[in-house]
């Protein structure tokens, strides 16, 4: 009846259980239309009259469907909006972010320094050929830097080894670009030294060369003193010590004085004053030749650093296990 059907749709609360009373009263097998299919069994009197009734509920059920409908719709929007509501003024919950190693910040500060006298960057191979870690360095067969117990061969050979220098890099330029050669060379080196607190048997260094006409051992100085004032502050002082490489003609190794100097008791510089930070040298004429440069036209400097040393100076640190370690205690100190 329709009272039923009305008092039904009333009851519906949710979009399920009014599509459950269209159904009950108005779907195929539903209440309505079985009267109307059974209206070819009324006579002929009653057949208008049972069939205008049944129209009139089937429409004004029909219009009570759709306005509940619209009902139920509201409010389970209006539900929604409630349990899904955000709190945008809640404080947010603070993300950890990591921090740069403190030799990839050294390194940084190096390459801009470098970069603002005009070099540029160039890459080489950590697997080397002998022939450019050694041979075209003036490093003759039977150097003991060439020593199985040093070096970390690849072929039985010897042709091929982890490079144990970032100088390679430097005979790669040269035979590659011709003069004025202006570059800093940046990577990891290989040497079979045991882990202490001043060696590893993977390091990095930075090769610098400069080769072009007139190029002096003055240039050379001015370039590093350079690189130490920015690194380490204005005044730092530098001592050039007269060295040896194959390579380099002359060759020195340059000091840094010890900015963090407690005197004797000093753990940076172990009470000497001073830190060996880096060998450098005229480029030797050999090497140029070797690479396809006159050398009777052109000259060079080069130099390489260990960037561990330079950044455990720069912050003052006096274990280079620390450096890779990897210890949050350490690195997020910086
Ligand atoms: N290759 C040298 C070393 O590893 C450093 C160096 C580079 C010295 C360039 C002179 C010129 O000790």
């Amino acid at each position: 009846s329709k009272t039923e059907a009305m008092a039904a749709l009333a009851a519906a609360s949710d979009t399920a259980a009014l599509e459950a009373v269209r159904v009950r009263f108005l779907g195929k097998k539903g209440e309505i239309t079985a009267i109307l299919k059974q209206m070819g069994a009324l006579s002929a009197e009653e057949r208008p009259v049972i069939g205008q009734l049944a129209n009139q509920i089937r429409a004004a059920l029909e219009e009570a469907i759709e306005e509940r409908a619209a009902l139920i719709e509201e409010k389970e929007l209006a539900g929604r909006l409630v349990s899904e509501a955000l709190d945008v003024t809640v404080p947010g919950t603070k993300v950890s972010i990591g921090h740069r190693h403190p030799m990839s910040i050294v390194l940084d500060e190096a390459k801009d320094i470098f970069i603002g006298m005009g070099f540029s960057i160039a890459e080489g191979p950590e697997v080397e050929l002998s022939v450019y870690d050694f041979d075209k360095l003036n490093i003759p067969v039977g150097h003991t830097v060439r020593e199985w117990h040093d070096t970390f061969y690849i072929t039985e050979d010897e042709s091929v080894h982890l490079r144990c220098q970032t100088s390679p890099v430097q005979v790669r330029v040269m035979e590659s670009q011709a003069p004025p050669i202006r570059i800093i060379s940046p990577g990891r080196v290989y040497r079979k030294d045991e882990v202490d607190a001043t060696h590893s048997p993977m390091f990095h260094q930075i090769e610098g060369l400069v080769v072009d006409k007139g190029i002096t051992m003055g240039n050379l100085k001015g370039t590093l003193n350079m690189l130490v004032e920015k690194l380490y502050g204005a005044g730092t002082a530098t001592r050039f010590r007269p060295h040896h490489f194959p390579f380099t003609e002359p060759s020195c190794e340059v000091d840094v004085q010890c900015f963090n100097c407690g005197g004797s008791g000093c753990r940076v510089c172990k009470g000497e004053g001073w830190i060996e930070l880096l060998g450098a040298g005229m480029v030797h004429p050999k090497v140029l030749a070797g690479c396809g440069i006159d050398p009777d036209v052109y000259s060079g400097f080069a130099f390489g650093i260990g960037l561990e040393r330079m950044t455990l100076l720069r912050y003052s640190i006096d274990d280079m296990r620390l450096i890779f370690e990897n210890d949050m205690r350490f690195l997020s100190q910086f």
